[in-house]
């Protein structure tokens, strides 16, 4: 028994108001079809097929080979809609489920019991489709299931097309569906358009019925059939998801002291006992170790960071601390930055595609760019990397313990050798030996002293 996905995702999306296609807008991190396809992913033997329509470059660019396309060059609605995935999927798959792309909150373990359910009514056939129905007070515009006497699902009627009694039921539509695959390929061509000329995806539960076939509903959570028409929905959503992934992390040994104010996207990884303070967002595929404090207050995009590392009020992007280094308050790491075990950034710093190394101390108002520093170098207040001539960015490169004074300025490109130092307001021009001693502007070894024996 083989299950494929259909994910609809041609429609306009009109009420977003936006020129961004519906489907792409971020919940969590991630792109809303990207939910729908992950989840889709998640039940079927083969590539999900997605109906593009509406933007469907930028759906592609987005989803490249990880799903297969069908195209609905003019949206006629959800059942036309469904047409067009046919020519990709007859023959394919045993069961077609079909999914709206608007419904992030969808869950797998829901859809593998609707999938259950089919199979467990399948034997007795003529088994058409096995779909979730919900009951909810507020029907918000949801097309609503109509039962007969027995109880069976006979149709769905549209908000719009209800008569007033109809309109009173309360077991909705979610619209998402397992159908007998050979049956919709079968019976698909037979549905009709309806007054607004649109061809409903609804409207083959009626047809199965009149034919002697099968429906079979379920409840599915009201909470997981959320569809986002506008951006209120989109922020109410995102926080739904928000709230999922802290809580997978809180029972994975993560402490979120206040999970209302912390962002951490669905790729996020974080390592047991570590302590998410409020307001942090954690982006991209950033992966932090276990024992860390982390905030309140920063921002970190694709970062690795080891164990045992301490990042407070700081914005960290594309960069690396290993084990138990720090930063903050008021730190940036930029693009390549990388702190060694154990090294120490305070107030104010920034490090741009630098590395520093183990032990080393950068507590105050500084720059690194383009630089490579060796172990436990002492970089006092005020040092800048001058990096940038106007045309090229020139590399500095400052070897193990190397000790520079405060407001050293390090003119690239340049080098200090082990243990070289600087005085207090140098301005570095020339490469340094080891060892040796330089200050004043620009800076220059100290002046030898007359030899007192010779010249009495
Ligand atoms: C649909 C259902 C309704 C259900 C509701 C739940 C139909 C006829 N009605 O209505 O019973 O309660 O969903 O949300 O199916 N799409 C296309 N091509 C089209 C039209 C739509 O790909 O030509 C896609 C949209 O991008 C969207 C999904 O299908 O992802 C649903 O379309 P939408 O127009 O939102 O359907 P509803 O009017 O909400
Ligand atoms: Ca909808």
């Amino acid at each position: 028994m083989t299950t494929a996905s259909v994910i609809l995702a041609a429609g306009y999306g009109t009420r977003m108001k936006s020129n961004l296609p519906k489907v792409l807008h971020p919940l969590a991190g991630r792109p809303l079809v990207d939910w729908v396809v992950t989840t889709g992913e998640s039940i079927g033997d083969r590539r999900p097929v997605v109906v593009v329509g509406h933007g469907k470059e930028l759906v592609q660019d987005l989803l490249g080979e990880r799903v297969d396309y069908a195209e609905q060059k003019e949206l006629l609605g959800t059942g036309h809609a469904v047409m067009q995935a046919e020519p990709v999927l007859r023959g394919q798959a045993d069961r077609v489920v079909v999914l709206y792309s608007d419904m992030p909150l969808l869950q797998e373990a829901t859809l593998q019991k609707l999938l259950k359910l089919y199979q467990q009514n399948e034997d007795s056939g003529q088994l058409a489709i096995a779909m979730l129905t919900i009951v909810r007070d507020d029907p918000q515009g949801f097309g609503r299931v109509i039962r007969n006497d027995e109880g069976q699902i006979q149709s769905i009627v549209e908000e719009v097309d209800c008569t007033p009694v109809q309109r009173e039921i309360r077991e909705l539509n979610p619209g998402i569906y397992c159908f007998n695959g050979e049956w919709l390929w079968q019976n698909l061509s037979k549905l009709e358009k309806s007054p607004k000329g649109e061809y409903y995806l609804t409207d083959m539960i009626a047809i199965a019925t009149s034919q002697g076939w099968r429906v079979v509903g379920m409840q599915a959570p009201p909470e997981e059939v959320y569809g986002i028409n506008d951006r209120t929905h989109l922020a109410a959503a995102a926080s739904v998801l928000r709230q999922r992934i802290n809580e997978q992390h809180m029972r994975a040994g993560v402490t979120i002291v206040d999970p209302a104010s912390t962002y951490i996207e669905a790729s996020v990884q974080i390592g047991q006992d570590t302590t998410i303070h409020p307001g942090c967002h954690l982006q991209g595929k950033t992966t932090i170790g276990s024992g860390c404090e982390i905030g309140p207050n920063s921002q970190i995009v694709e970062c690795m960071i080891g164990d045992e590392c301490r990042v407070l009020y700081s914005v960290l992007e594309y960069a690396r601390m290993d084990r138990a280094s720090e930063i903050g308050p008021f730190g940036h790491l930029r693009k390549g930055a990388h702190l060694g075990e154990e090294v120490h950034m305070g107030n104010f710093g920034e490090v741009k595609n630098s590395y520093l190394g183990p032990g080393t101390k950068m507590g105050h108002f500084s720059y690194v760019g383009d630089a490579t520093v060796g172990k436990n170098v002492n970089l006092s207040a005020g040092i800048i990397t001058c990096n940038y001539d106007g045309k090229n960015k020139n590399h500095t490169e400052l070897a193990d313990d190397v000790f520079l004074g405060s407001d050293t300025l390090l003119v690239a490109p340049v080098s200090l050798g082990v243990g070289a130092r600087t005085g207090a307001g140098s301005v570095v021009t020339r490469d340094v030996p080891d060892g040796a001693l330089v200050y004043g502007v620009p800076a220059r070894p100290p002046r030898q002293k007359p030899n007192s024996e010779q010249s009495a």
